[in-house]
């Protein structure tokens, strides 16, 4: 057998997408928590493996787009008049030439379309496989849809084969009924498609050069046309407008979910639940209903998360459980850890092993330290405390004095009353006990007892005293 050609992707996302009505660029709009053009991105490295064999058409919005797919450190190139896909194409060909100005001749094309996330990389393998079989020059991706509008259609010749695509406005009716659909992901040989895009013409209802139109070149040369039949309808699915965004993120979300129950995650009620593309969950770990799990966040073994939590960029360790109504973003949670119901993890919040943080509790870029408390109504923001610490009812840092931020530090087994306000920048040693009501201002070293507050007065029997000389008053 001959070795199989290289295959470089050419990836187009340049168009507006006028039909989202939107500010945004139709591909950086989100489906499963991440910019469309990322799935084909996803799908092109799978495939071409070398980033370099990878160019993103980009048009509207480029900086942006070059913004979010440079994480994947693909090539990009600007199409900076929007003259259609197969001008689209065209502008990749400079990404492609190597050293000799032509290596694109001796490649194979993988070209995908932006706006169609739920392509799997098993149907584009299987699709590349029938185009080496059938020594096609070009391959499309068809689908048989129910409702085919808006979709080119493929025109199907006397023996069956793939004589042209037509797209719908230029459709005639007879050929609007036709329920082949064209996906807009394609094989093509090198040597055969950047030829054939020179030759194209716009004459059409768009007045566009449609990349389509290189399907009935190829027939006119007497080329092989393969076209294979998605098994999955769902997966050629391309999005236009705001009802197909909303579709596709059920139908992304509901693969989220169904990859990580497959895993051995159980979730209560899969369908109230979203979890973002990038979220990780560990084996054994309890999703209640109506969690949102976003960005990049990890979740241990074993953990629990009930319902009414939003999760964001967070890190779970093993065996952590978070009560109803928490929000949670940027920290990190060790291993044991119990948090809420109904607190506040802002970003730069460590809780470590076994800590417990409870109802109305805000936390910012402070560290819990092993095994300490924070149960109740209390607010801890630049603050670093040890382990088995026991924060009282109601207590707060004072972080903030009105320009600058200051930090709390709180040694191992501290004992902090209830009602306590410490005002930062202060220290307070190891095992130090601080009476409840305290305002704490100034550093106390280790073991100390101390009370902040104003001493008690109490004046025995001054209730009946002073009901007895208002009386002698009215008389
Ligand atoms: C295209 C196909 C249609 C197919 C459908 C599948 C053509 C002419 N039509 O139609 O047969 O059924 O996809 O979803 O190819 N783009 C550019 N530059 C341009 C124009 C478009 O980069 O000048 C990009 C868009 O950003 C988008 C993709 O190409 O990611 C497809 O463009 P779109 O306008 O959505 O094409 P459709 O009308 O959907
Ligand atoms: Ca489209």
């Amino acid at each position: 057998m001959k070795p199989r050609k290289p295959v470089s992707v050419i990836i187009l996302a340049a168009g507006q997408g006028t039909r989202m009505r939107s500010k945004l660029v139709k591909v950086l709009h989100a489906v499963g928590g991440r910019a469309m053009v990322l799935y084909p991105v996803d799908l092109a490295l799978a495939i071409a493996k070398d980033p370099h064999r990878i160019a993103v058409v980009m048009g509207h919005q480029a900086e942006r787009v070059k913004e979010i797919v440079s994480g994947a450190d693909v090539c990009t190139v600007v199409q900076t008049r929007r003259l259609g896909t197969g001008h689209a194409v065209a502008q990749a060909q400079t990404v492609f030439q190597g050293r000799r100005g032509n290596e694109w001749r001796k490649q194979r094309f993988l070209v995908l379309s932006g706006d169609t996330p739920l392509l799997t990389e098993a149907t584009v393998r299987d699709m590349l496989a029938l185009h080496e079989r059938q020594e096609a020059a070009i391959t499309v991706l068809t689908a048989h849809l129910d409702r085919p509008a808006g979709y080119g259609r493929v025109v199907r010749g006397g023996q069956g084969y793939v004589s042209r695509i037509v797209e719908d406005r230029d459709a005639t009716p007879d050929e609007r009924r036709l329920t082949e659909i064209n996906a807009g992901t394609y094989v093509i040989e090198g040597d055969f498609l950047f030829p054939a895009l020179t030759d194209l013409k716009p004459t059409n209802v768009q007045k566009e050069f449609y990349l389509t139109d290189i399907v009935s070149a190829a027939v006119r040369q007497g080329k092989a046309v393969a076209a294979y039949l998605a098994d999955n309808p769902v997966e050629v699915m391309g999005i236009n407008t705001r009802r197909e965004l909303a579709e596709a993120e059920r139908l992304v979300r509901a693969r989220i979910r169904g990859r990580l129950m497959a895993q051995g995650v159980t979730f209560l009620a899969p369908e109230t639940s979203f979890v973002d593309a990038d979220v990780t969950i560990g084996q054994d770990t309890i999703i209640h209903p109506h969690t949102t799990l976003e960005g990049h966040t990890k979740i241990g073994e074993d953990c629990v998360i009930r319902s009414h939590t939003r999760i964001v960029d967070s890190v779970l360790g093993q065996g952590v459980a978070i009560l109803d109504g928490c929000v949670i973003e940027g920290s990190r949670l060790d291993e044991r850890c119990t948090i809420g119901p109904f607190a506040h993890l802002r970003p730069g919040t460590i809780i470590r092993r076994a800590a417990k943080v409870g109802n109305f509790v805000e936390l910012k870029k402070a560290d819990l330290g092993v095994g300490s408390k924070a149960n109740h109504l209390t607010y801890l923001g630049d603050a670093t405390i040890g382990t088995r610490v026991n924060i009282g009812a109601g207590t707060i840092t004072c972080n903030y004095d009105g320009a600058h931020k200051h930090h709390t530090v709180i040694g191992d087994e501290v004992f902090v009353g209830s009602d306590v306000s410490f005002v930062a920048p202060v220290r307070i040693g190891k095992g130090v006990v601080i009476g409840a009501g305290s305002v704490v201002t100034e550093d106390v070293p280790a073991g100390a007892l101390i009370v902040g507050r104003a001493r008690q007065v109490v004046k025995p029997g001054w209730v009946k005293s002073r009901r007895e000389k208002a009386k002698g008053g009215k008389h």
